[in-house]
């Protein structure tokens, strides 16, 4: 195979982007699946997700960050219907953890186990965790949802 200079040029511009994406992704690094508390979808793209998962790993979880471009498939694989939509999804432990929901809601979920899909905070409401904005709070309720349909689990 002859490698014309021009090739050579583009697989240095390629290895520059990859070492560029490598160095991105590793701000976002953390245990593999298997090892982590939990699993984190989230666009690359999302600040309010990052700081979400830093949050998350304040409080003591262990959280492994799986990028993904379209989160659609996400959402359907584990039946988070729009109304309950936001940006990130999360999995824990057999439960679907569905935007900025506060991690002390995630630790009552885990030690109470009621049968349910999950929690939702839906939408972005600012003040929420990774939404923080200074002086300014949204309410908003953290929702169980499941078969058996929706409640409201805490507010804020
Ligand atoms: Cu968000
Ligand atoms: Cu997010």
């Amino acid at each position: 195979m002859k490698i014309s200079r021009r090739s050579l040029i583009a697989a240095a511009i390629a290895a520059v982007i990859v070492a560029g994406a490598g160095g991105w992704y590793l701000t976002s690094a953390g245990p593999s699946r298997a090892e982590a508390d939990i699993v984190v979808y989230k666009s690359p793209w999302c600040g309010c997700c990052g700081s979400w998962v830093e949050h998350l790993r304040r409080n003591g979880f262990s959280v492994a960050v799986e990028e993904r471009e379209d989160m659609d498939p996400i959402k359907e694989r584990y039946g988070v219907s729009p109304h309950l939509g936001s940006c990130h999804t999360a999995r824990v432990d057999g439960y679907t953890i569905e935007g900025h929901v506060p991690a002390r809601e995630i630790k009552r979920l885990l030690t109470e186990r009621p049968q349910a899909q999950g929690l939702a905070v839906p939408g972005m409401p600012i003040g929420s965790p990774g939404m923080e904005q200074d002086g300014q709070r949204d309410r908003y309720a953290v929702i169980l949802w499941g078969d058996q349909g929706s409640q409201v689990f805490a507010k804020y």
